[in-house]
């Protein structure tokens, strides 16, 4: 935790790092990850694929371990998500476009009580919907994933009476944890940003309970740093919205040695260092989560062509980023 109650996380993927331990040095994984952040976020335990693998199947095994290390650690839980268009379940995937939106619902719906009732009074910030509007915005206009995302296929007349629900549904089931909206590509001031705020002003004046929104902040040295990101917390800050940081990382493209240059490190530091200045410098900001600490357990060159994007390496040296993060609090 920093001066300003700003709670320092990471991603944590507990079926892997916690009950399976797939990767290498799993108990000095474990110190720093109880050691050195204040707030933990289920990397894949909370997604529908793993939480509700059938229709009448929950597994909370993933999600419990981590909830269990945070309690003995005396973190924070970041819920991580309930409605997003990837990783779900076939049982879901297979459902969409035959669902009628009352079906649809009645699905969800038992999945947010659920999920969410389960964790209740431990979780203090659930990123409720994930990546809902589309990357091919028209600008200024609200362009929501009606296609790829099952439930709002189903319910493509009203997708915001549904996301409305959502909310609503997640609120009543846990009326302490702060409910945000999250996505990627939403640091700066931008058409996708844009077309957030105008999601937000809906459901604001539709009753809807939301509470925050989360800037993913996947970012990558391919591409310049946006100085918009303050402003563009400030003016959802000044909505009432919490606003966070919630999937940090910062990737770039590495030689034939797979390792980066000098100034490539130095780069890196610096954009790491900018991030949590946005976030310091909005008091709305309530947490700055990092997407899992260390390079052997990091998603990045898993999907990308790049890699050394988080703050340490596979073996815990820590990078110059570190050092920043940590002078910076
Ligand atoms: C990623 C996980 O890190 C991977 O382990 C998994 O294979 C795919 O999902 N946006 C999100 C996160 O909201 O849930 C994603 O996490 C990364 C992008």
């Amino acid at each position: 935790e920093s001066p300003r109650d700003l709670e320092i996380g990471s991603a944590v993927w507990g079926q892997n790092e916690l009950l399976g331990y797939d990767r290498k040095h799993p108990n000095e994984f474990q110190k720093i990850l109880g050691d050195e952040f204040g707030s933990l976020t289920p990397e894949n335990d909370m997604k529908w694929a793993e939480i509700h693998p059938e229709p009448d199947v929950y597994d909370f095994s993933g999600a419990d371990a981590v909830m269990a290390f945070a309690r003995a650690n005396g973190q924070e839980v970041r819920g991580h998500t309930l409605l997003w268009h990837s990783q779900n379940p076939a049982w879901v995937t297979e459902a969409a476009g035959t669902w009628t939106c009352d079906e649809a619902r009645d699905v969800l719906e038992d999945h947010v009580r659920t999920v969410v009732g389960r964790y209740a009074g431990e979780v203090y910030e659930w990123d409720v919907i994930n990546e809902v509007v589309q990357d091919d915005w028209d600008a200024g206009g609200v362009r929501l994933r009606t296609e790829a995302n099952p439930f709002l296929k189903a319910c493509a007349d009203d997708p915001v009476g549904l996301l409305g629900d959502v909310f609503r549904w997640a609120h009543e089931a846990d009326p302490d944890a702060l409910l945000f909206m999250n996505d990627y590509n939403a640091e700066g001031i931008n058409a996708k940003t844009d077309a957030y705020y105008a999601l937000a002003k809906q459901l604001l004046a539709d009753g809807a309970p939301l509470q925050g929104f989360g800037a993913q902040s996947h970012l990558s040295l391919q591409y310049g740093f946006d100085d918009s990101m303050q402003a563009n917390f400030e003016r959802f800050a000044d909505l009432g919205l919490k606003v966070a940081v919630t999937e940090a990382d910062v990737r770039m493209p590495l030689g034939d040695d797979g390792e980066p240059t000098a100034e490539q490190v130095a780069l890196q530091a610096d954009r790491y260092g900018r991030l949590l200045d946005a976030c310091l410098a909005v008091s709305a900001c309530t947490s700055f989560t990092v997407w899992g600490f260390d390079d052997e357990r990091s998603w990045v060159p898993g999907v990308f062509p790049e890699g050394y994007a988080t703050i340490m390496t596979g073996d815990f040296e820590k990078k110059p980023a570190y050092d920043v993060l940590l002078a910076g609090l």
